[in-house]
């Protein structure tokens, strides 16, 4: 039997690269799942902190996301789904697992490598070093870490932007079970079909909830009018005809894989049907697809989203079901560790 856990930061509104690379193979496991599969969906809101939110603006995201989860189709009959904030088992475990992670390997992230890159282009570079960045940035992997193995999961499905992290959390297990105790299996990312779906305004980065530009990205709550406006501005490029080369043509093939994504083909497959047209008939064509996809989703979220007692109810009933399987861990760890 497999345990399958996954999260995902209560930031803003789900966008389409979160859709792809994520969400929508959460729906697919919940489909696909033996009866004795355990699946688990958190939203990570201790993850969110490390980067400045508004407080008011992320007590609503927060809420609105576990709505999100459910508006895409996921069964909290059959998927525990919870906040990680209401589990303090959570941080207990990173503390234990900061203990035993040398620094050098979190300086190899490279999502932290990314952001002393950013933090060095937008100032002076040589007075800008890693004391200008929180310890909550440079430590949230082994946070990671803990979300996973405190439910000793075994399949974590996650966008290729976060295959590094699930690598961490297995040397970080193996490592634990090495120190005390043969405790955690080693859990293996599971990759989604669409692995990185890349910004419409800026294609060599990906879709990201934290870029200023907002037409780079697809909301779970853009209108039809707002996706096809967003799709016929997405940058491509001026070679003539459409092929799927993500090296040389990454605009034009992250549309690809879009349109691949929705209608279940390979991205190499779908540019053949445009071998004879333009990227005119290719956004055309994706819009229409993007449009169908978000369509019953973005319906349930305008439904679910204003269901306060609804949410609050079934946030309680997860953070109760997750907290029976942490609890049990934790008594585990503590006894390794000497702390029982
Ligand atoms: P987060 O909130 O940034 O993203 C949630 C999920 O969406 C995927 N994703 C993408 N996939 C393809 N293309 C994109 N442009 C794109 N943008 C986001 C991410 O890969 C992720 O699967 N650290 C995690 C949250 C987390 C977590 C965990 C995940 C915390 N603890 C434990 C798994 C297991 C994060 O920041 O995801």
């Amino acid at each position: 039997s497999r345990v399958i856990f996954s999260g995902i930061q209560p930031t803003g509104t789900p966008h389409l690269g979160n859709f792809l690379g994520a969400l929508q193979n959460w729906v697919r496991l919940q489909e696909d799942s033996q009866p004795e599969d355990v699946l688990i969906y958190s939203i990570v809101g201790w993850h969110s902190l490390t980067l400045p939110q508004n407080p008011h603006a992320l007590a609503v995201a927060r809420r609105e996301m576990l709505a999100a989860l459910l508006a895409i189709g996921l069964d909290p009959k059959r998927v525990i789904i919870f906040h990680q904030d209401d589990n303090p088992h959570h941080t207990d475990l990173s503390w234990v697992f900061n203990c035993i992670t040398p620094v050098g390997k979190l300086r190899r992230m490279t999502t932290w490598k990314a952001r002393l890159a950013t933090s060095r282009n937008a100032k002076d570079e040589s007075e800008v070093d890693e004391s200008m960045l929180n310890t909550g940035l440079f430590t949230y992997p082994v946070l990671q870490a803990a979300d996973i193995l405190l439910y000793k999961a075994t399949h974590v499905p996650v966008g290729e932007d976060q295959k590094q992290h699930i690598e961490l959390a297995r040397d970080i297990g193996d490592n634990f079970n090495r120190t005390f105790r043969d405790l955690f299996p080693l859990p293996a990312y599971i990759a989604t079909p669409t692995r990185r779906v890349l910004s419409l305004k800026d294609p060599t980065s990906k879709m990201s909830k934290s870029s200023p530009d907002i037409s780079s990205r697809i909301l779970l709550t853009d209108s039809e009018k707002e996706i096809r406006t967003k799709i016929r501005s997405a940058v491509t490029d001026s070679i003539t005809g459409v092929t799927y080369d993500p090296a040389t043509r990454p605009g034009t093939s992250n549309l690809l894989s879009i349109l691949g994504a929705c209608t279940n083909e390979e991205p190499a497959v779908v540019a053949k049907r445009f071998e004879s047209k333009g990227h005119g008939d290719l956004k055309a064509d994706v819009a229409d697809a993007v449009v169908a996809l978000l369509e019953r989703p973005r319906t349930e979220f305008e439904r679910l989203r204003g269901e306060e007692a609804y949410i609050t109810r079934i946030a309680k009933e997860g953070v109760e079901k997750a907290m029976v399987r942490s609890g049990a861990t934790m008594r585990e760890v503590r006894h390794s560790v000497g702390l029982r």
